[in-house]
């Protein structure tokens, strides 16, 4: 019989219940257990999934020996005690993004992995989505030349479904750290480690809130590739992280809910399997892709093969960090009105 991943989950409503059904899902994972401290969230699971050890404090689900790899889907700030509380009993960790709200917290996660020599990865679910996954794929094929401009961005209206008692609404929840490091981490995928950041934030939208909802971000990107970021979590309109990447012979124009890539594409060759026919770069040629906005399946089974294979991580915590290092210095050229040259962690 194939060896399956025991998992535990914790957090059982939005992301929480994606990851759960994944894990009851997949041939090579095993749901042991699952926490909520909302025994309402419990119950929906029992409706779901069948699950033999549902409990209200983590404590306990960490503490069961049959867990071997627990996932994390509570708000952001209870981030770093869970995992480093994980990590210490022994288990593989797979945190939601944003891996932590400061650096600090970033630090002492990644201090509780070396000391305790077990895996933690920052589930930044791009990497994961069908449509970034093609557009990465092609740039690295060369099909669109040399970058030298991409821009992504995560705009999303919390007011519709967030009220005040939401954990979302927190003087250290910067909107830029707690969703745009979606958008950071993609570029950074694809496009390196910016190195400096100028963003300007307003506050129009959400203005009961206690943090600006809306924030522009103008960086600089190895081999001169220039590079904009916009955050908003007030916009009125579909959420989507709508991704454009120009390159010196074409650009590709993508998002995480759409059911295609447009690719624009300079000299076209007959032979040329995907673009076939086509002949004006003016003319898109759209590719299809799976819509896949949270691809937690293709998530955790990446994660769950490094456990079987004891392999590395793909998606690190220094990863996971250098985005909240990028997500942090917005912040802060926004607060000061000034350039801030990117701060990366020590590896
Ligand atoms: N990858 C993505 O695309 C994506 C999308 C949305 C949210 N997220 C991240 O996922 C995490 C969860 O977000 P969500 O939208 O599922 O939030 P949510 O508010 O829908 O769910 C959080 C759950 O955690 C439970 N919880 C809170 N404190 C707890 C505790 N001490 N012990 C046990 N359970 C507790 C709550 O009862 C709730 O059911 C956050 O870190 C968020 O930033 C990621």
């Amino acid at each position: 019989m194939k060896r399956k991943v025991k998992f535990g989950a914790v957090g059982a409503s939005a992301m929480g219940l994606l990851h759960i059904q994944a894990i009851a899902r997949h041939p090579e994972m095993e749901l042991v257990a699952v926490c909520d401290k909302n025994p309402a969230r419990l119950e929906i699971v029992k409706e779901k999934v069948d699950c033999p050890n549902l409990y209200t404090d983590w404590h306990e689900l960490i503490k069961n020996p049959e867990v071997e790899a627990v996932v994390l889907c509570i708000p952001d700030g209870l981030h770093m005690e869970m995992t480093e509380e994980a990590l210490k009993a022994g288990k593989d960790v797979l945190c939601e993004k944003p891996m932590a709200l400061t650096l600090e917290e970033c630090e002492k996660m990644r201090e509780a992995e070396k000391k305790y020599g077990h895996r933690l990865m920052i589930g930044q679910i791009c990497r994961y989505t069908p449509a970034f996954i093609l557009t990465k794929k092609l740039i690295e094929q060369g099909e669109i030349g040399e970058l030298y401009f991409v821009e992504s961005e995560y705009a999303h209206d919390y007011s519709v479904a967030r009220g005040a008692d939401d954990w979302r609404v927190d003087p250290r929840r910067e909107p830029y750290i707690g969703g745009g490091c979606h958008a950071v981490d993609l570029l950074r995928w694809i496009a390196g480690d910016p190195y400096e950041i100028t963003a300007y934030s307003n506050h129009k939208c959400l203005t009961d809130w206690p943090v600006n909802d809306c924030t522009i971000s103008i960086l600089r990107f190895p081999n001169d590739v220039l590079g904009k970021v916009f955050v908003s979590i007030g916009c009125k309109r579909d959420y989507t992280m709508r991704s454009v990447f120009y390159g010196t012979k074409g650009t590709i124009i993508c998002d995480n809910k759409s059911t295609h890539i447009s690719v624009y594409k300079t000299g076209l060759k007959d032979e040329d399997s995907l673009f076939a026919g086509k002949r004006d770069y003016t003319i898109p040629i759209k590719l299809p892709v799976e819509v896949d906005n949270h691809n937690t399946y293709g998530e955790l089974e990446s994660f769950a093969q490094c456990i079987l294979k004891d392999e590395p991580v793909p998606t690190t915590s220094y990863d996971g960090e250098c985005t909240v290092a990028v997500c942090v210095a917005a912040a802060e050229s926004a607060a000061s009105n000034k350039m801030v040259r990117i701060q990366y962690p020590v590896k």
